[in-house]
């Protein structure tokens, strides 16, 4: 007894030694609004040592340096110059969706782990090159998604899983602002050079993951897709701004029809901007039982009440509440703590690309989909 206790204690040692000893070399890409958190986090973890910074606009990196605490790191004036001048473990992409696919593959050509920002990217196309990057790499690749780290997302996952539910036929998820187009620090959002994608690429990814990775990301078969751009490029929208209108050249709203493979299908919509408080409830029907998720501000993980299971128990109709869970553990914390503890440990990606492909085709099939005024069948390559 005592020896298999004390081999335990010596494992935790070799461990607690490996963590001290050699740190995690990360760089960032991108030192703009998001960057701020990434930096947080890591500076939190001891084993991790952030060593560089890259940022396409003059100065900006090192203000961003200087206002985060991390003064005196080299400084390069894009993705490229870093990755070949330093000898990086990890780098966090945190530049715009435009750029993902580019800066994310390069590291990874360069036998570098990402931990990339969501979305995944901007098109199907790009997603697939970033999937193959991965492959040939062998390094991690994590898509940046931490609200499937909270808690009550957890146990929604784990009721459909459950089979609680039955079979799962149809799903209703959405979210989104009445009024919020996000401008705070400019507009890498809202242009189309920047950002590819509007509400749907920005937010809509969100609810896409809530609802797949409950159900175990089932394969996209088709989407019929529709966007819109009624606010943002309404030069009253902005009254600070009133030239924020013309730029906007993306979307505000989204809605589609998805099937799904195993006969399930997903009908989705959200939105920036709309005359309206909430798209409203995600919904998950199942053949034993139906999932109410009160309408959730599915960008930061919360939901907005407890979960509400429907079934016939006895002939007789009930409802029951899940209690709220909590921890108090920062879902971004957790973010970038797995990631690390993969590249270390050599495991699987947190959030894997293998999953997120399928997220990043519904959200391409709606884009052209809306484009041609047409439902679309997706063709996604297994890699
Ligand atoms: N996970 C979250 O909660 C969350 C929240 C906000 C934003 N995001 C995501 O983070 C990403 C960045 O958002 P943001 O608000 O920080 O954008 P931002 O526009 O504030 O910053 C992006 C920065 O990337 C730089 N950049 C672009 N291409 C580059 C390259 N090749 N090399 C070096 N620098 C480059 C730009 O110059 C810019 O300074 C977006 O994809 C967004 O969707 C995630």
């Amino acid at each position: 007894m005592g020896s298999i206790l004390d081999r335990f204690k010596e494992e935790r040692e070799e461990r607690k030694e490996t963590a001290a000893g050699k740190k995690v070399k990360v760089g960032i890409i991108g030192t703009g609004w998001i960057a701020e958190a990434h930096v947080a986090n890591y500076l939190q973890c001891e084993d991790v040592e952030i060593v560089a910074a890259a940022d396409l606009i003059p100065g900006k990196a090192e203000a961003f340096c200087k206002a985060n605490g991390i003064e005196g790191i080299r400084l390069y004036p894009d993705h490229k110059s870093m990755i070949d001048a330093e000898e990086l473990d990890a780098v966090s992409v945190c530049t715009y969706n435009k750029t993902h696919a580019e800066c994310t593959i390069y590291a990874l050509e360069h036998g570098v782990n990402v931990l990339l920002e969501k979305p995944m990217c901007v098109t199907l196309e790009e997603a697939v090159a970033i999937c193959k990057a991965e492959k040939a790499s062998g390094k991690i690749l994590s898509i940046g998604f931490q609200p499937r780290f909270d808690p009550n997302m957890k146990m929604l996952k784990k009721i459909v899983q459950s089979g609680e539910l039955g079979k799962i036929y149809y799903i209703q998820t959405g979210g989104g602002r009445r009024r919020g187009i996000p401008t705070p620090y400019g507009t890498s959002f809202i242009e189309e050079k920047t950002a590819g994608l509007g509400a749907l690429g920005d937010i809509g990814c969100y609810s896409l993951d809530m609802v797949l990775n409950a159900i175990g990301y089932p394969k996209p078969l088709s989407v019929s897709g529709y966007t819109s751009a009624f606010f943002g490029t309404d030069p009253a929208y902005y009254p600070n701004h009133p030239e924020y209108a013309d730029v906007f050249t993306v979307d505000d709203f989204a809605a589609a029809f998805i099937r799904l493979e195993g006969g399930i299908v997903l009908d989705f919509r959200i939105s920036w901007a709309m005359n309206l408080d909430t798209p409203g409830d995600t919904i998950i029907l199942g053949t034993k039982g139906g999932l109410r998720v009160p309408s959730t501000e599915c960008w930061n993980g919360s939901i907005g009440g407890p979960l509400k299971i429907y079934k016939t128990v006895a002939g007789e109709e009930i409802e029951y509440e899940v209690d709220m869970k909590h921890d108090d553990v920062d879902n971004f914390y957790k973010k970038i703590r797995l990631f690390i503890d993969a590249v270390k440990e050599g495991g699987a990606a947190p959030v894997p690309s293998s999953q997120i492909i399928y997220n990043q085709a519904i959200i391409d099939g709606i884009a052209k989909s809306a484009r041609l005024g047409r439902e679309i069948t997706l063709e996604i390559p297994e890699i």
